[in-house]
């Protein structure tokens, strides 16, 4: 652990000094109407805000970023708030992911280029939570974040409503014709709230918990509701450890060790966390230079009991999650799982911290010896569908599929799936094995949230609810159902998926963690070698730094040149 440090902090190198540099910088920050002393070796604390219009679950953050100043301010540091593009989940097209990278290159130069000692990360909607980090880790100076909470608990008439979950069931209520317009409408109205993050243990809360069980946020942060007073208070305590964090030069490398993403995996089991979260962690590793792989994931998913009844896998919001105690509750449940010396930037031990932790309502977090389930929710299949690894999550998923062959119907991409997929003639039942190709990093490409594949209407009709899907995409953390993800190698760079034909067999068996294409070696071998790569979608700009860089999921899809 990093001790006290009386060396000179980063920003007196733009201050310091007689030459014309040194006295423009500090005429120009004196443009802002600061006196001549914010220059007199006080840490300058950049508070990188992800706030956007554009993204509703981060619109109150700069809320947020005042709570923080006033406590920078406290703490004798001085505050600079400053921007980065933002992610908005529900609006960017063609997906987030496309430019989850970007974000963080942003992230990462925004504060390599400036005068900041320290900085605190405001974050909260899926990929502003990774993208911050991954920037963070790479530019490692004192770091602390503050995520934006998750939003209200969604309603309509008397029930109360999961973001996504709750939205996709009632939609296929619609699609069937067993809710009206007017009803429709009703519900559009009340299933978000507030400003914050989605209301289950979608990606965002998972990601945004799977930060504090790192250790880079206060105890008990990351669950706080958006529109709660405490989180106005935490994040004023937020910016007074940031200075603190200065002081002491702990640094994100001090903070994100192995150990720390051990407990994060640890704690995403326990808690049914998102399937994304096995490609953000993936990334933030590789920014590090932490080895960290696919079967770390499922090693610790078969030794961690999933306790928290939160949907999409449980039953309850968000919002009864943190009254019931939230993360410091569950990491206490599971702490003889994790290393419990982890250092945290509150500059005590992941133990330390907590000590007072408890739970207020067993039905939400359960003990760890009487779980939801005896593993985690997130599992890893190989096979020959799958040499380099594909993901289910199993608490989401119908248990009687989990060991289960069927005959494939395939979709040759997401536009024919969007095509077909509401036919009345489809000729599936609920034995079949839905496929979907082109639809991952590089072949969709951006890796968008296109798995969770809609049961078909044909079978909604006739109350059938689930069915094995397959594809090289990712889903929502609020997506539900027996839905394999993350087929790697994808099919648009030559993976096996590719060449899965209607009406072949498919065994999928996650007891044995595999994913097979039951169809003989040899005439895998001999549809491999015909495989022709489709012509590039992007030509110039970003998008063709994305396509030329990125890398499988099992890699975490970071661009190969960030990585450490
Ligand atoms: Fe932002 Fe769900 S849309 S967290």
């Amino acid at each position: 652990m990093p001790t006290n440090t009386s060396k000179k902090l980063r920003s007196q190198e733009w201050w310091t000094g007689q030459a014309y540099e040194n006295y423009a910088r500090r005429a120009w920050l004196r443009a802002e109407g600061f006196p001549a002393d914010v220059f007199q070796n006080k840490p300058v604390i950049g508070i990188c805000n992800s706030w956007s219009e554009l993204n509703n679950c981060n619109a109150h953050l700069r809320t947020v970023a005042e709570a923080v100043k006033r406590g920078v301010w406290a703490a004798g540091g001085v505050a600079l708030e400053f921007p980065t593009i933002s992610l908005g989940e529900m609006f960017m097209r063609p997906t987030t992911m496309l430019y989850r990278n970007l974000m963080a290159m942003d992230v990462e130069e925004s504060i390599r280029a400036n005068p900041i000692d320290g900085v605190v990360l405001l974050c909260g909607c899926d990929k502003t939570t990774p993208a911050q980090l991954m920037g963070a880790a790479s530019a490692d100076i004192p770091a602390i974040m503050v995520p934006g909470g998750p939003m209200l608990s969604g309603n309509w008439k008397d029930r109360r409503l999961g973001s996504g979950t709750d939205g996709r069931k009632l939609f296929d209520l619609f699609r069937t014709g067993q809710l009206g317009e007017e009803e429709w409408a009703e519900i559009e109205g009340g299933l978000s709230r507030s400003a914050g993050h989605c209301t289950v243990m979608g990606t965002a809360s998972t990601m945004t918990s799977l930060a504090e069980a790192m250790g880079m946020t206060l105890t008990g942060c990351a669950n706080i509701p958006a529109p709660d007073s405490r989180r106005l208070a935490i994040a004023e305590l937020s910016g007074r450890r940031a200075v603190d964090l200065v002081r002491e030069d702990v640094r994100p490398s001090h903070i994100m060790t192995p150990q720390a993403f051990q407990n994060a995996i640890t704690v995403d089991m326990a808690i049914g966390g998102s399937t994304n979260a096995v490609v953000h962690l993936l990334a933030i590793a590789g920014r590090l230079g932490i080895p960290l792989e696919l079967n770390d994931f499922d090693r610790i998913s078969r030794r961690t009991p999933w306790i928290v009844n939160v949907k999409p896998s449980g039953e309850f919001l968000m919002e009864d999650f943190y009254y019931a105690g939230g993360l410091p509750a569950v990491m206490k449940e599971i702490l003889p799982l994790l290393y419990g010396d982890a250092l945290t930037v509150t500059g005590k031990t992941i133990r330390e911290n907590l000590e007072r932790a408890e739970c207020h309502r067993r039905e939400v977090i359960r003990t760890a010896a009487e779980p939801l389930h005896n593993e985690g929710g997130t599992v890893i299949l190989y096979g020959n569908l799958a040499p380099d690894g594909a993901v289910l999550k199993q608490t989401a998923a119908t248990p009687s599929l989990l060991s289960h062959r069927g005959r494939a119907y395939v979709f040759e991409n997401y536009q024919q799936m969007r095509a077909e997929i509401d036919r009345e003639d489809l000729p599936v039942d609920e034995n079949t094995v839905l496929v979907m190709k082109n639809c991952g990093p590089k072949g969709a490409p951006g890796f968008p949230e296109w798995g969770h594949i809609p049961m078909p209407r044909a079978l909604l009709n006739r109350n059938i609810s689930d069915m094995v899907r397959i594809s090289d995409a990712r889903m929502s953390g609020t997506s539900f159902g027996t839905v394999v993800l993350h087929v790697a190698p994808e099919s648009g760079v030559g993976g096996p998926l590719g060449v899965v034909r209607t009406g072949d067999e498919i065994q999928l068996d996650v007891p044995n963690r595999r994913l097979d294409l039951c169809v003989p070696a040899d005439e895998i071998e001999s549809r491999l070698s015909q495989f022709r790569p489709a012509a590039p979608q992007y030509e110039r700009g970003y998008g063709r730094l994305f396509l030329e860089h990125v890398t499988q999921a099992n890699l975490g899809c970071d661009f190969d040149f960030l990585r450490k």
